[in-house]
């Protein structure tokens, strides 16, 4: 049975840092850098308490009120017209440098390859399609599907279902430790894609199977995952 991949979208595919470029034509650096530090957290926070609370919206949803949250905590006030400009950059970000060529290479290697990913199908098809990335992929797989987000167990269990793929012949590749150490736990292997070298793991005692810099590496760390 071939082997199956789920790739996690934000922060292990494409780059939501690339909103930064945006958020500089209307902020200082400084005050840019801290709202893009804190719109994330919050953004994960509020698909977090979300999925707690049973209460799920469309994940741009927490996107848009994450940025509202964190202007109005760090004292920015934007006109309409500069949130439409900031929220809009959120569908076409780019992918990180190590994407293109590494995709390519794991699926001449015959891995089936899949965007599996908070954000609804929708959301999905435009951001891969402005990254250009769309082809490598078999189907994009959302949580949307089951009403919850990650890290629930019954996310990453929908994600076998429909790529009708078992725990110990798929992956997550994600560069979020909260996404690895959710797969793991559920009973899929995972690596960790330490895009930064500063991120640290969450000391829980659930460590990745396989931890890698770049998506270069993650060939090798599949072999090393199925020996
Ligand atoms: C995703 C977020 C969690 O793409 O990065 O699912």
């Amino acid at each position: 049975m071939k082997y199956t991949l789920a790739f996690d979208v934000y922060g292990t595919l494409i780059d939501t840092s690339g909103v930064l470029q945006v958020v500089q034509k209307h902020l200082p650096k400084d005050k840019a850098h801290t709202l893009i530090g804190l719109w994330r957290t919050t953004q994960l926070e509020y698909s977090f308490r979300r999925g707690l609370m049973e209460a799920y919206v469309d994940f741009s949803i927490c996107t848009k009120e994450a940025f509202l949250y964190s202007c109005k905590a760090l004292e920015i006030s934007l006109v309409k017209e500069q949130e439409i400009e900031i929220l809009g950059s959120y569908s076409s970000l780019p992918p990180f440098s190590d994407v293109v060529e590494s995709l390519q290479q794991l699926s001449q290697s015959g891995y089936r390859l899949f965007a599996f990913s908070n954000g609804s199908k929708k959301a999905l098809t435009t951001l891969l399609g402005n990254a250009q990335i769309s082809s490598y992929f078999e189907d994009l797989v959302s949580v949307e599907d089951v009403g919850l987000f990650k890290p629930s167990p019954k996310v990453y269990a929908h994600f076998n279902r429909k790529t009708k793929s078992k725990p110990m012949n798929s992956c997550m590749v994600s560069g979020n430790p909260f996404d690895v150490i959710g797969a793991r736990s559920y009973g899929m292997h995972t690596v960790w894609v330490q895009r930064d070298a500063q991120r640290v793991f969450d000391p829980w005692g659930i460590a990745p199977s396989q931890t890698i810099k770049s998506l270069s590496q993650l060939d090798r760390a599949l072999l090393k995952i199925k020996q």
